[in-house]
């Protein structure tokens, strides 16, 4: 199979890797000059485990190759993705189709026979309609086939999410498509991932349904957290007890500091807004989108009423500014907000991150990026832990301690338990959990 991916960002650049990975020969096209320079040079625009030698490997056998070049590379392709970005449109929350939409028009002026376009991005009921109008339009005597296919994977675990997925979803009701679409998938056979094949406007509202449906889970157990607290309770044992009800499940049951990323809350958003247009509210998860928005900067107060109840002249040392770990991502994180919080209270703040620097430096310039953990506790009146990388669950929390002004350790994440941060010497604040 000819693959075209259109957009190497976080979806594209992995599914096209992992695509190519499965023996089909695959292109990935930007308009980025500087990501297709990078990736040519093996340099990687994302962090993403294990993408590097994915990417690399399969660049070598040939089967994997990037381009700035959309016509050259669509005009023959058995099946061309699209995986642009569709973040909130500005002013309203709708999910903004213009790259998908513009990436449609450049797809239909330059095909030149029979294809499959495959909507990758998370789109609205509808817009397949939409693009399949663009290309009728664009190209007439074309026949070109318009499949949904949304994407499931998570940031961080991109790879293995891409090539053990729990089902692959396939709106279409074109056999020829569907016909397609067996054949990129049939490599994941071995792997018993089943492929559910639906009507398209189905498929795009599975999508957005099953990133509401986590983004609800996430919101309820960070809710039971909050009650945890003023009853004596312990969240994770809640967790744990209702999780191993089969029919519940235990993931997506981490109480924290509120669910962020580039997904979840423009996605949330843009589900109230076809709701809306369908009149058709969706009171749930409109609770969700409250609830979230107000827990990010309840969290910053959480901190500083841990600190004493007023961070004025006081330095708080961050740990983990990303919206999850093993992503350098921070669109979205509660970093931003809870950070904020401490910086309108007069708080100086020091974090540390070990992949997001780079991003958080120009959206957090009122902070000062240190080198390491250790550094970001120095002298600090009180430590926030706000992502839970690997790196911080093993610190040395004894030298932690004596390297701050003050030992007040607040973990939003849970990741330690109290009595060894106790033990450390330190007074500790948690999530939905009494110590
Ligand atoms: P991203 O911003 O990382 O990447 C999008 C890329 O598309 C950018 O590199 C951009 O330069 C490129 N692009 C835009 N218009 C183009 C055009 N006309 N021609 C060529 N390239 C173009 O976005 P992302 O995080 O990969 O998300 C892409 C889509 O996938 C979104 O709809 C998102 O909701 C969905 N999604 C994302 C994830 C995730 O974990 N990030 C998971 C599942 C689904
Ligand atoms: C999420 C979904 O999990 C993917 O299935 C989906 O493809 C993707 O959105 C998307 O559409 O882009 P992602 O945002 O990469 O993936 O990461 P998650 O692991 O889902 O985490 C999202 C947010 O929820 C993070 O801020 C995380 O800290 C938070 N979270 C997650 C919790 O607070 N508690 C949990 O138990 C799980």
């Amino acid at each position: 199979m000819k693959i075209v991916m259109i957009g190497a960002g976080y979806v594209g650049l992995v599914s096209g890797a992992c695509l190519a990975d499965f023996g089909h020969d695959v292109i990935c096209v930007d308009k980025d000059a500087g990501k297709i320079a990078d990736l040519e040079a093996n340099r990687m625009p994302i962090y993403e485990p294990g993408l590097a030698q994915l990417v690399k490997s399969n660049v070598e056998t040939g089967r994997l190759s990037f381009s700035l070049d959309l016509p050259a590379a669509v005009a023959d392709a058995d099946a061309i993705f699209i995986a642009v970005g569709t973040p909130s449109r500005r002013g309203d929350g709708h999910a903004d189709l213009s790259y998908v939409f513009a990436a449609t028009r450049e797809i239909g002026a330059a095909l030149t026979g029979p294809t499959v376009v495959v909507t990758k991005s998370t789109v609205p009921v509808g817009t397949g309609d939409q693009v399949e109008r663009i290309l009728r339009d664009v190209a007439p005597d074309i026949e070109a086939a318009v499949v949904s296919n949304p994407e499931f994977l998570r940031e961080g675990a991109a790879i293995g999410d891409f090539k053990r997925p729990d089902r692959i979803v396939i709106g279409t009701t074109d056999e020829r498509a569907r016909a397609v679409m067996r054949a990129i998938y049939r490599p994941l056979y071995l792997n018993e991932a089943p492929l559910l094949f639906t009507a398209r406007r189905t498929a795009e509202l599975i999508k957005y349904a099953a990133n509401a449906f986590l983004a609800t889970k996430i919101t309820f157990i960070n809710e039971i957290a909050d009650l945890c607290e003023q009853v004596d309770a312990d969240v994770k044992d809640v967790a744990r007890g209702i999780g191993l009800d089969n029919r519940i499940g235990p993931k997506f049951l981490h109480a924290g500091p509120g669910f962020g990323g580039s997904c979840f809350p423009k996605d949330t958003l843009a589900l109230l807004k076809t709701a809306e247009d369908h009149e058709s509210p969706m009171r749930i998860v409109e609770a969700v989108v409250q609830v979230n928005e107000q827990r990010k900067r309840a969290m910053g107060r959480k901190v500083i009423q841990a600190a004493g109840g007023d961070v004025r002249g006081k330095r708080i040392g961050v740990l983990g500014l990303t919206f999850k770990p093993n992503t350098d991502d921070m669109r979205d994180a509660p970093a931003l907000a809870i950070v904020q919080t401490l910086l309108d209270g007069g708080a100086e703040v020091r974090a540390f991150d070990p992949e997001g620097m780079e991003a958080a430096r120009p959206m957090l310039p009122d902070v000062t990026l240190v080198g390491d953990p250790y550094a970001a506790a120095e002298g600090a009146d009180a430590l926030v832990i706000v992502t839970e990388w690997d790196l911080f669950r093993a610190l040395d929390l004894k030298r932690v301690a004596r390297l701050m002004a003050l030992p007040i350790l607040v973990d939003l994440r849970n990741i330690y338990p109290p009595e060894e941060a106790l033990a450390a010497g330190f007074s500790y604040t948690s999530v939905g959990r009494s110590a």
